[in-house]
């Protein structure tokens, strides 16, 4: 049997107290640092061909590919959440070497932005830019001798774009890697009387073992190879500066850091240096790994969620692409 003598209060002589902003959550709110606004964060959805289609991704519970019907019903749901920015990414039924359903005008992006902004005013529609979902190879670009070829896949990107842009809309965001696209696709926007879209580059976007559920989802694993030849080396952070002083250089109006979550050193770093609006994308690996956690009871997943995307917000993040949007507009309303 152990006795504990406690020491008497007087001998304990503090000065500061930092348990007492923490003793209740109107305390704990008042001097709460980082805050969260349904504002602040993009929902992605996967838009595919046909009607009536709401396909669950195996690996990603409670995302689904869309038929253009069922993704303006759920940008419609997302928006009674509170959230009102959606970023489309498009699973073609025709696949070719080229590319070419990226700037098809009646491929499920172009249709599903014209629609988006007929029956849901308001929203503010973004479009995935690359062309891993449209090559029958899954390569994000223009293959020649078993290589990317830089300057071949930006044409094709810039078409793509303006195909967008001519659909409505609002933000282009370029996430293939390819070096001087986002200069093509300013130059190309803006000479064709688009220069109010904005450009959401993916600045610094590293080659991740994380992107694998949303390969399942947009369909868009490449057949050979890997993406190591365009996207960035994960070990590098200074590298990732000048990424996004070249894309702002160029025109980027927004630079996304991707993954969020293991490269929040980066978040901070490019706003710290840049100052300009910075977005994070909470990947599908990254949301997989919580949602099968939560699956076995391993964690509590509301909690984990806050906690995720709070350290994304609070690493320097002013914009967060997640498949939780709608969840944490719900979580914080
Ligand atoms: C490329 C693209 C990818 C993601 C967004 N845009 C996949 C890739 O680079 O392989 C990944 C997003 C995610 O994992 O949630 N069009």
């Amino acid at each position: 049997m152990t006795h504990i003598h406690l020491q008497t209060h007087t001998s304990l002589n503090l000065t500061k107290r930092l348990r007492r902003l923490r003793q209740s959550e109107p305390m704990r709110a008042l001097v709460r640092e980082t805050r969260l606004s349904p504002d602040m964060f993009v929902l992605p959805l996967f838009v595919c061909e046909g009607e009536a289609v709401r396909r669950e991704i195996a690996s990603m519970p409670g995302v689904f590919n869309l038929s253009v019907d069922e993704a303006v019903k759920e940008v419609a749901a997302a928006k009674g959440d509170g959230i009102n920015s959606v970023l489309l990414f498009g699973l073609p039924d025709h696949k070719d070497d080229i590319g070419s359903s990226a700037y098809d005008p009646e491929a499920p992006v172009q249709c599903a932005v014209r629609t988006i902004k007929r029956a849901v005013p308001g929203t503010l529609v973004m479009t995935d830019v690359c062309l891993c979902e449209y090559t029958d190879h899954g390569h994000c670009g223009i293959v020649i001798d078993n290589e990317i070829a830089n300057d071949p896949t930006v044409d094709q990107l810039v078409r793509a774009a303006v195909s967008h842009a001519a659909a409505g809309a609002d933000i282009v965001a370029p996430s293939d890697m390819m070096d001087g696209r986002v200069g093509a696709i300013r130059r190309a926007l803006d000479e064709r009387g688009f220069e109010h879209v904005a450009i959401m580059s993916y600045a610094a976007k590293y080659w991740s073992a994380f992107y694998g559920p949303f390969r399942e989802a947009a369909n868009s694993a490449p057949r050979f190879g890997d993406r190591r030849s365009h996207q960035m080396d994960p070990a590098n952070a200074a590298e990732a500066l000048r990424e996004v002083e070249q894309d702002l250089a160029e025109g980027a109006d927004i630079v996304m850091v991707k993954p969020a979550l293991l490269y929040l050193d980066v978040i901070t770093r490019v706003k710290e240096s840049f100052g300009y609006p910075t977005a994070a994308y909470h990947v599908s690996g990254e949301y997989a790994m919580l949602k099968a956690a939560a699956r076995n009871g391993w964690i509590d997943e509301p909690r984990a969620m806050v906690e995720t995307l709070t350290a994304i917000r609070r690493a320097g993040a002013d914009v967060i692409v997640t498949y939780y949007a709608r969840d944490i507009a719900r979580a914080i309303a």
